[in-house]
């Protein structure tokens, strides 16, 4: 793990960065991120001083025993919640402690989130799911139509724009969820369990599907506790208890 306290982002690296950059350039940086969780007086230490840094065209694997804090770092990593300490740098801006609103643009504009049960809206056909966080973004019908058109052919499901979610396999709707968080070109793709609600051969197939993404040049950064799927990534990160104990480059 590549970790900084010292390399504090400054506006020249962050034009460079947003400028498109280069491979291998820091795209986001979570140094000593903690993340405490108070309920009935009860107090829950998700995450306790975490620092990671993921380079652009990055694939990154998360790992760890259920309830180590994975799902809350990918939430916190997508801008869906919020740390209770530390800094986290995307793209060389800091965000922990914006507000809801800068939050959401931020997070319509740069993160595409895939969640383990895909999360697709029921009565929106396939093609109105992917152009949904387009549309909020303000974008003109021709140019979602184009790139709602793209992403739906990236994940081979062209075929299906009219359908409804209810009529897919599980398997294609989740390729409909990763056309819905690549379609809007994000920084980053984050997924959750992806393949945790997939049969084997299907799971197989999002798996192979993220591949192929990140030799496009995708940054992904992906939870899983199957290790035969962590094995996917380039680097693994290994939580515990919400802590980083262990880091591997698989080459
Ligand atoms: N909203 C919440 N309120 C209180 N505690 C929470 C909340 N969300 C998570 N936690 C606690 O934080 C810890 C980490 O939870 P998290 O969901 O991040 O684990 P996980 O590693 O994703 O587990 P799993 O593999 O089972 O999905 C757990 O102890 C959990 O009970
Ligand atoms: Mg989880």
């Amino acid at each position: 793990m590549t970790v900084s306290t010292s390399d504090r982002p400054d506006t020249a690296n962050r034009n460079a960065s947003s400028n498109g950059g280069e491979n291998g350039k820091a795209m986001l940086r979570l140094d000593g991120l903690s993340k405490v969780f108070t309920t009935d007086e009860v107090e829950t230490h998700a995450l306790s001083g975490v620092h990671l840094e993921i380079r652009k065209g990055e694939y990154v694997a998360i790992s760890g025993p259920s309830g180590c804090g994975k799902s809350t770092l990918l939430s916190i990593l997508g801008l869906l919640d919020t740390p209770t300490g530390g800094a986290y740098w995307l793209d060389g801006v800091p965000v922990q402690s914006l507000g809801f609103a800068d939050r959401a643009r931020i997070r319509n504009r740069q993160i595409g989130f895939i969640f383990q049960s895909f999360n697709l809206i029921g009565d929106l056909t396939v093609f109105e799911n992917v152009e949904l966080p387009l549309t909020y973004r303000g974008m003109g019908a021709g140019e979602r139509r184009r790139l709602v058109g793209e992403a739906l052919e990236r994940v081979s499901m062209g075929h299906r724009a009219r359908h409804l979610p209810g009529q897919l396999s599980g398997g294609q709707q989740q390729r409909v969820a990763v056309a819905r968080a690549l379609a809007g070109d994000p920084l980053i793709l984050l997924a959750d369990e992806p393949t945790g609600n997939l049969d084997s051969t299907n799971g197989d197939a999002v798996m192979e599907l993220l591949q192929e993404l990140h030799k496009m040049g995708s940054t992904i950064c992906m939870v899983t506790h199957d290790n035969r799927f962590a094995r996917h990534a380039e680097r693994t990160v290994q939580l515990f208890d919400g802590r980083v104990v262990d880091e591997q480059r698989q080459r």
